[in-house]
């Protein structure tokens, strides 16, 4: 379909280092029986010492870049969604484009929405594309997740991992895949569910020499986001199959965020919808927040889950809180 921003490539990394649930036995009061009950996850991967958002975000870069058959200099924008940046500045982005070699870039820009963070994005480079048929954009979802965990804490430090995904969109043409239509949404007064730096930023500066304190890190009300979590994406993905005059049978692979296997289970059940047709990695990559969503579509569409003429619908949901849903056309 003309006119439609075209998905170009796609790719995917994870670091190497695997943390099981038996290690983390090791760290904090759990087991792997609970978190596997409770969550689904069995392992997540995790940075290596010094590895930061924007090396993440490179490899991942590279390959969805050699996916598409381009060039580093074919970049015009850089969208990197992220709660986990290198630095404050330069941005992650910024980095991201001084590594890749990206030299005709005319914007590089962190996006902070938390995990909606990538779906955020995606629809930004919608917009981007509206205006400029002729950009080539990069969105990525990059996250290290465990910069920003608490590691005496088992509310939180069992349930993220780091990753990084991206995609490569472009102009639209009759051929490829593409991106139908994306929605959001955001609750500003629902953020004390998920804060994440609650000191060490602005409205709360270290003093020179402070001890880093727990604020400083994740910390989550569980129970009330899961339910949040279900219904604003149960929601969401609603409304975006209506206004395109769909249902979930028309719907070929659903992506949702992976956070938890039984918010996954739950959303299926609302929508009424099989987990069969549903793509879960969270047992293998805990919750990558900003790459969740790009990393489970990178990684399904090499695994050959995902054929031409397939409808994938993604949804996700976040600090901020955040929540976002787009359908892709393969
Ligand atoms: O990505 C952003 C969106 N993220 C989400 O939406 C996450 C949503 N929430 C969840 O995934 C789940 O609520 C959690 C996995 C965080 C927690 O699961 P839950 O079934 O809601 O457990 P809970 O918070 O109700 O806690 C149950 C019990 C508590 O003990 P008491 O108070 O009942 O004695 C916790 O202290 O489980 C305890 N607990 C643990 N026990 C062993 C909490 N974490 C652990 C742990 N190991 N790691």
């Amino acid at each position: 379909m003309s006119g439609q921003p075209n998905i170009l490539g796609l790719g995917y990394y994870v670091p190497d280092s695997v943390l099981t649930n038996p290690d983390l036995e090791e760290m904090v009061e759990t087991s792997d029986e609970w978190i596997t009950t409770r969550t689904g996850i069995k392992e997540r991967r995790i940075a290596a010492e010094g590895q930061g958002c924007s090396e993440l975000a490179l490899h991942a870069s590279r390959r969805a870049l050699k996916d598409a058959g381009c060039d580093a200099g074919d970049v015009t924008h850089i969208l990197l969604a992220t709660f986990t940046p290198d630095y404050c500045t330069p941005t992650s982005s910024c980095v991201l484009q001084g590594e890749l070699g990206a030299t005709r870039c005319q914007m590089a820009a962190d996006v902070g929405a938390g995990c909606s963070g990538f779906i955020y994005s995606l629809d930004l480079a919608r917009g981007l594309l509206a205006l400029d048929p002729g950009a080539t954009i990069l969105v990525v979802g990059s996250e290290v997740c465990t910069a920003r965990l608490n590691f005496s804490d088992r509310n939180t430090c069992v349930l993220f991992g780091d990753g990084a995904g991206a995609a490569v969109l472009g102009g639209g043409s009759e051929a490829g895949p593409y991106v139908v239509d994306a929605i959001q949404h955001s609750d500003g007064t629902l953020g004390h569910l998920l804060p994440v730096g609650r000191e060490g930023g602005s409205a709360s500066p270290y003093k020179l020499g402070q001890a880093v304190s727990e604020d400083y890190f994740i910390q989550m009300k569980g129970r009330e986001l899961f339910r949040h979590a279900v219904r604003g994406m149960a929601d969401l993905t609603t409304k975006l199959l209506h206004r395109n005059g769909l249902s979930t049978a028309d719907v070929d692979l659903f992506i949702p965020h992976q956070a938890n296997l039984r918010i996954i289970e739950a959303l299926a059940k609302k929508l009424g919808y099989p987990m069969q047709n549903i793509y879960v990695n969270v047992d293998r990559y805990g919750n990558t927040s900003a790459a969740s969503v790009i990393i489970a579509l990178s990684e399904a569409y090499a695994a050959g889950r995902i054929t031409s003429g397939d409808k994938v619908l993604l949804t996700a949901f976040g600090a901020g809180l955040t929540w976002g849903s787009a359908l892709l056309q393969f």
